[in-house]
């Protein structure tokens, strides 16, 4: 295959300088704030993780508050952004690095041993805040490549990754290791669009882009096909007791490991049987669906008003207030969240 040429990495640069957008993260720069971004970037848009990114800061502002705050704390801070793996390992990575004092270390085989730090992290926190020049490929890095290139990446094998980042290190300009990183993103976030037609006419690379000139822009990189998501049904209760509702703790393994919960259980009860099971108003709530990576839930809910509490010690009471303030549920409850009121 060729390679990506010292000139459409100048051009690139150039692009980059008139174009960057003002993101929260691009500030004021440290390592710390580049993790924190990154992470929330992997699986959230842009216009998304701002938001979270400035009360992230405002609320851990040092690796070191991360760290003694509580894992309740840090997952309320996540919570809507999903994934909630990425906060959990945040929250390790944070106090392991604590207690070393405080700092990330800037060598990439140190960084990935961190829970969470990937190759892809550690290249954008080593590129980005500590000037190294380790690239860091992510699905926009590729497809640029990809497309520029006119080559076929397999995006199913990590070889792929690999060799991309072989491919653009001895292309990253001694003291603009940040700038390349971030102007390779910014070109697939602004110009070299996924699924829309790309913006080939404001591309700064488009003169040499071998896509381009085949006219075959939407064939780079080939779609990787996904397999079927799995259905699951889903029953959830809305059980409210003296103004208190009920929530409970996921297992430690699996889905959503580990964060609380509406109470439910498998399969799609109809109103009969939910009113067999619990002495008290039974009020249908309107369907819902959840789309995870793997698994898509299909959601019945009801609303149930018991006079006394079930004798279930699983199930922890809590007003609607400290529902808000205190304890995280994942949005997968969000459209039967908003009746606990
Ligand atoms: N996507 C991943 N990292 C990013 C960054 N630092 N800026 C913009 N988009 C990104």
């Amino acid at each position: 295959m060729r390679k990506v040429t010292a000139d459409e990495i100048a051009r690139l640069l150039e692009w980059y300088e008139g174009h960057k957008r003002t993101l929260p993260w691009r500030d004021e720069v440290s390592p710390y704030r580049t993790w924190v971004s990154e992470i929330m970037l992997q699986q959230t848009r842009v216009e998304a993780a701002k938001g979270y990114f400035l009360r992230w800061m405002e609320r851990f502002p040092t690796i070191r508050s991360l760290a003694e705050a509580s894992e309740e704390e840090v997952l309320k801070a996540w919570e809507g952004l999903g994934y909630y793996s990425r906060a959990r390992n945040l929250y390790k990575a944070a106090r392991i690095v604590a207690e070393r004092g405080g700092a990330l270390p800037k060598e990439k085989k140190e960084l990935e041993k961190l829970p969470g730090i990937g190759t892809y992290t550690a290249g954008a926190i080593l590129s980005i805040a500590f000037g190294v020049t380790e690239p860091a490929v992510d699905g926009n890095v590729l497809r640029v490549v990809s497309r520029l290139t006119a080559e076929p990446f397999d995006l199913t094998k990590n070889e792929t990754r690999a060799g991309v980042a072989d491919m653009l290190r001895p292309l990253m300009p001694e003291g603009k290791t940040s700038e390349f990183t971030q102007a390779l993103f910014e070109i697939g976030a602004l110009i070299c669009l996924p699924n829309a037609l790309p913006r080939c006419e404001l591309c700064p690379l488009a003169a040499t882009c071998d896509a381009h000139r085949l006219g075959k822009e939407l064939d780079y990189p080939p779609r990787a096909v996904k397999p079927d998501k799995r259905r699951e049904s889903l029953t959830v209760f809305v059980l409210e007791c003296a103004g208190k509702y009920a929530i409970r703790k996921r297992p430690e393994e699996g889905l959503l490991a580990g964060l609380w919960e509406l109470p439910n259980e498998r399969g799609s009860l109809p109103a009969e049987e939910v009113s067999a099971r619990y002495t008290g108003e039974v009020t249908p709530l309107p369907d819902a669906t959840h789309v995870f990576t793997h698994v898509v839930w299909e959601m019945k809910g009801y609303l149930v008003r018991l006079p006394a509490p079930p004798s279930d010690p699983a199930l922890l009471f809590v007003t609607p207030e400290e529902i808000r303030e205190r304890y995280s549920l994942p949005s997968a409850f969000s459209a039967y969240k908003k009746h606990c009121k």
